[in-house]
């Protein structure tokens, strides 16, 4: 019997995926979440023909350099800036990431963000914990938010998670205004109730702006402090893309020095480090990476992402045929 080929989990997922992996290969898994530095990416993929793989694991070129066993890699989410495409393509490894699978639950998170920070329930939550609720000598002023009904909706990223904000805004009859690289076709534009700007409008329109774009070296910090000078001082900004995106520093100033409302962000400068300034604030809601953590979708990335390295290692009803590839000409090349 020729032996089993070897994976790699860079992170502990959950049994039934692992025991599926299992069916297939030898796999070895990482007891536990924590980040691995270069070196030890490059020794832990040095002996595997596929690996799992978490978005702080940072595979590079130099990660893969002299690496001629490994096939795929296989990244534990939809972003993937963590991966050097070009460098993977090169090496003739395929990448792979999870989209789809968990546009719903983000695109949930974000309303759920703009809802808690609109409404400021984080920081109203921690005023009762703390016991200063005085029943009903409470101000009737006391703890008034903004509205979402009626307000402009503005998304920067108008990709599948974009979308799927923009279908929600019907419910909040909120009019929605996004910016992309390229327009959407019109029957999209048309579900999505979504016009098309250019990013000055979309800053200076919108009361409530959701940043959906992906990680790149032209989209660092897309939102700084030019931007958020143009910005509305009634305004609210969600970040459920990239930490990066914004420029952390200037946020924290404009929401110190009442120049924007609020903000609400799931993603973070230098994650899991959260910029000191941020964290003094009550008028910012912050949460740790966790807008695809419904239980449902953490599954469905999981058995994804399985599913990609079963393919793409030539197992499985798919064998040979990943079902999403992110560099498909390394397959093309193998066929
Ligand atoms: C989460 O940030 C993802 O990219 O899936």
């Amino acid at each position: 019997m020729t032996a089993k080929p070897k994976i790699w989990v860079a992170r502990p997922l959950f049994p039934e995926v692992l025991a599926r992996l299992a069916d297939y290969f030898e796999v070895q898994v990482e007891p536990e979440d924590r980040p691995h530095d270069a070196a030890e990416l490059r020794q832990k993929l040095a002996g595997v023909d596929g690996a799992l793989v978490g978005l702080a694991d940072r595979v590079d070129a130099a990660v893969i350099e002299g690496n001629h066993r490994l096939k795929v890699v296989a990244n534990l989410g939809v972003g993937y800036n963590n991966l050097d495409l070009e460098a993977l393509t090169r090496a003739g490894v395929l990448a792979t990431n999870t989209p789809d699978v968990l546009t719903e639950s983000v695109a949930d998170y974000a309303w759920a963000l703009m809802l808690a920070a609109a409404r400021r329930v984080s920081a109203a939550e921690r005023w009762l914990r703390a016991g200063h609720w005085p029943g009903s000598n409470m101000r009737f002023d006391d703890w008034m938010g903004l509205d979402l009904h009626g307000r402009t909706l503005g998304i920067l990223g108008m990709g599948r998670i974009g979308q799927a904000v923009a279908r929600r805004a019907l419910g909040f009859g909120m009019p929605v205004l996004y910016h992309n690289r390229s327009r959407l076709p019109e029957a999209v534009e048309r579900e999505c109730r979504a016009i098309l700007v250019g990013k000055p409008e979309l800053l200076a329109r919108a009361d409530f702006l959701v940043l959906v774009l992906p990680f790149t070296a032209e989209n660092r910090h897309a939102i700084g402090a030019p931007e958020l000078a143009q910005m509305k001082r009634s305004a609210l900004l969600v970040n459920i893309a990239r930490g990066g995106i914004v420029d952390d520093a200037a946020l924290a100033a404009a929401l110190r020095e009442g120049k924007l409302a609020a903000a609400a962000l799931d993603v973070f400068e230098g994650e899991p480090v959260v910029h000191p300034d941020l964290l003094a604030l009550d008028n910012v809601v912050l949460s740790p990476h966790i807008a695809s953590a419904s239980g449902e979708t953490r599954r469905a990335m999981a058995q994804l992402a399985a599913d990609n390295v079963i393919a793409a290692l030539g197992y499985g009803e798919s064998a040979g045929k990943p079902p999403t590839p992110l560099n498909p000409a390394v397959l093309a090349h193998k066929a």
